[in-house]
């Protein structure tokens, strides 16, 4: 969607960090933006930053783990400027530490505001983008975590949230593409944000000690993180370019390369089974 001026845009977890970034910089492309977050008050100050600065935008309460909350996103947005045209499904909550650190609630949790909130959105937006015949581009954010395993916080819900995210966008946007939908999925690096601190937004009965470690080992890593803007403008020309798969920082690649290779090694194994079709089945396409 080369040209943004006049499109719609609802960012999900667009008060802060990266969901913040990605307003701004869909403001300053021309769009009109609903910054849509559990923390209404800091979405009516991006709102009222956007407003100020020229643009077109409105802040929603929306918890993004409740279907009824996203429901009254897209009214707020219908009724408000008429169409949507872009989603940003950015909201997201971090959990560190190894399985044995997670509890039940720390699981439940990454995958209802990671995952399952993505897929409630899309639900709930894609029938009424669909009918308007107006452009449109789905965006996910997911992580540097759901392509390669990076070092730092060895987090394994986290992880499983994020890969998951990577599928889901990749089938939606095959699934999609003869209805012109565009869909990418955003894999950031280290962003410097409030993501660490994730905790403030939770019933604080259900942390376990992942909670802490994520604290403890995240926050002080963030000096050396991406201004989250940055971020954003790379989200955002992602959109403009169609580009499946957005990766914010070089050294991604390096995370990547060390997956794909153990996958290509295990391809190599495979092949040198010679096994015969009775043994290996078809496969299919
Ligand atoms: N910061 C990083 O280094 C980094 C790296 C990779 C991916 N990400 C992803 O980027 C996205 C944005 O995170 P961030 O780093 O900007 O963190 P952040 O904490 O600064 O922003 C997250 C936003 O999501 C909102 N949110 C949380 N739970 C919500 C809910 N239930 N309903 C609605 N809104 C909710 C928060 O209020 C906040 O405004 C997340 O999906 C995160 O996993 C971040």
């Amino acid at each position: 969607m080369q040209d943004l001026k006049d499109k719609v845009a609802v960012v999900t977890g667009g008060a802060s960090g990266i969901g913040r970034g990605i307003c701004r910089a869909l403001a300053e492309d021309g769009a009109r933006v609903v910054v849509a977050d559990i923390e209404v008050g800091r979405a009516e100050d991006v709102a009222k930053e956007l407003q100020e600065s020229g643009a077109e935008a409105i802040a929603a309460a929306c918890d993004v783990t409740d279907p009824a909350s996203i429901a009254a996103v897209v009214d707020k947005a219908y009724d408000t400027f008429g169409k949507v045209n872009i989603l940003c499904n950015n909201a997201g909550v971090h959990v560190s530490g190894r399985a044995r650190h997670m509890t039940e609630g720390d699981w439940d949790w990454l995958m209802n505001v990671n995952l399952k909130s993505i897929f409630t959105a899309v639900r709930t937006f894609l029938p009424r983008m669909l009918e308007s015949g107006e452009p449109m581009h789905i965006q996910n954010t997911a992580s540097e975590h759901g392509v390669g395993l990076p070092d730092l916080g060895r987090a394994v819900g986290y992880t499983a949230s994020k890969h998951a995210v990577v599928g889901f966008s990749e089938v939606l946007r095959a699934e999609n593409a003869k209805y012109n939908l565009e869909v990418s999925v955003l894999c950031p690096g280290l962003v410097r944000t409030d993501i660490y601190d994730s905790a403030r937004n939770r019933d604080e009965a259900s942390y376990g000690e992942g909670q802490r470690i994520a604290k403890e080992v995240g926050e002080p890593a963030m000096a050396d993180g991406m201004h989250p803007d940055t971020a954003g403008r790379i989200a955002v020309d992602g959109i403009r370019d169609n580009d499946p798969f957005i990766l914010t920082h070089p050294y991604i690649r390096e995370f990547v390369d060390r997956r794909y290779q153990q996958v290509s090694a295990a391809l190599d194994k495979a092949d040198a089974r010679n096994l015969t079709v009775e043994q290996s089945g078809r496969h299919y396409r």
